[in-house]
């Protein structure tokens, strides 16, 4: 397949490639569009074979449900039973935004989208290109993020162009994706909202809007839990880094002595070597370290808005090992951190 790439300014949105993408999406092909979380690879939300199609063109599991996006807040009732009065309060809070919410669905929507579920995920991205292209495209696009599975999502089209160039119709070039990691997903099917991924809406965000508790699903906190996580995709590792990947934690001198020590070990192996510091301690570490920073660690955002995209580059770079500070915060950083654990397959090193 020829895929067509096309760059657009968010400043001076070109609609006629919208409208080429979006009749791609109604005759029931593929685009791959940005979005202030994650580039994401769009269907046809209403059309099975579309689904069926997303899944093929990312080698995922036709089991793992996919997030339909819209862009009018009154489109929700097509494709929900029935709106909960917390969905509402979220809704005017946070959308459009990066908040993704589960509700119960209806037979509108096609269980090829939901993976067999009898509920649906919805979100209304912010992003003005990805909104653009939701209502060209009809209203309801089907997207998971677009990455080949066991990839990072891609927060820049150079890398959907790397993993989807050939298996989709068009990739639209909007530029570097806000957020840099997939949307807070929240679950109001039972009566206390549950977050099933953590993204950059908190669950404090989330308590301060709706007046009442939320709490984590258990499977994404506790990584012994016997209970499979209820985002079915959240029991994936996700992506595994080519090179082997450990979190060091603890007080920032001890960890910047910690890093240097065993990367130096693993440099005398005649292994290269990869770090994952911030703007603030990028400097100390060994100069034959590949160092890479997520920008100030002041801000919390700026690790969630680089994390992916330094996995990727030590992907390209062939690094053999890779050693990460730990990222602190009570805000996007705990969504930081979820990747990151799950990058590196658990293996923390406390110092
Ligand atoms: O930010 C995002 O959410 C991006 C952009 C493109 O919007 N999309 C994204 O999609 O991350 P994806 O497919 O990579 O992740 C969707 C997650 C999966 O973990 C999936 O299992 C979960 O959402 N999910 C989807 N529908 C669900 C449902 N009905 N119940 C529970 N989890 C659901
Ligand atoms: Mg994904």
């Amino acid at each position: 397949m020829e895929t067509k790439i096309v760059a657009i300014d968010e400043n001076n949105i070109d609609l006629n490639v919208i409208n080429e993408a979006g009749s791609i999406i109604k005759n029931g092909g593929l685009v791959a569009f940005p979005t202030e979380t994650v580039y994401g690879l769009g269907g046809d939300a209403l059309n099975k074979e579309s689904s069926k199609k997303i899944y093929d063109a990312k080698g995922r599991p036709s089991d793992n449900p996919l997030i339909v996006h819209i862009a009018d807040l009154k489109d929700l009732e097509h494709i929900v039973s029935e709106i909960p009065e917390t969905a509402v309060k979220l809704a005017d809070a946070f959308w459009p935004g990066p908040l993704t919410m589960i509700f119960k669905k209806s037979p509108t929507v096609p269980k090829e989208t939901t993976g067999g579920l009898d509920t649906v995920a919805v979100r209304m991205p912010s992003d003005k290109i990805a909104a653009a292209f939701i209502k060209a495209s009809g209203g309801y696009v089907a997207a998971p993020s677009a990455n080949l599975s066991g990839r990072p999502s891609p927060t820049l089209a150079k890398y959907v162009i790397e993993d989807m160039d050939g298996r989709v119709d068009m990739i639209i070039d909007g530029g570097a994706s806000f957020v840099g990691l997939e949307s807070t997903i929240v679950d109001l099917t039972e009566d206390t909202p549950v977050i099933l991924r953590p993204g950059y809406i908190t669950k404090e965000m989330l308590e301060n809007a709706l007046l009442t508790k939320v709490s984590y699903d258990k499977a994404i906190i506790d990584s012994d839990s016997k209970t499979p996580p209820k985002a079915p995709g959240m029991k994936y590792r996700h992506y595994a880094p080519k090179a082997d990947l450990t979190i060091v934690e603890g007080d920032n001198t001890k960890v910047i002595e910690k890093i240097n020590m065993l990367g130096r070990e693993q440099l005398d192996a005649g292994k290269k070597v990869g770090v994952i510091a911030t703007e603030e301690t990028k400097d100390k570490y060994d100069k034959n370290f590949v160092v890479k920073s997520t920008g100030s660690g002041e801000d919390e955002a700026n690790a969630a808005h680089f994390l992916f995209k330094i996995l990727r580059e030590f992907d390209d770079e062939e690094t053999d090992v890779i050693f990460s500070e730990s990222f602190d915060g009570e805000g996007v950083a705990c969504a930081t951190m979820n990747r990151l654990v799950k990058a590196a397959g658990h293996h923390i090193l406390n110092v």
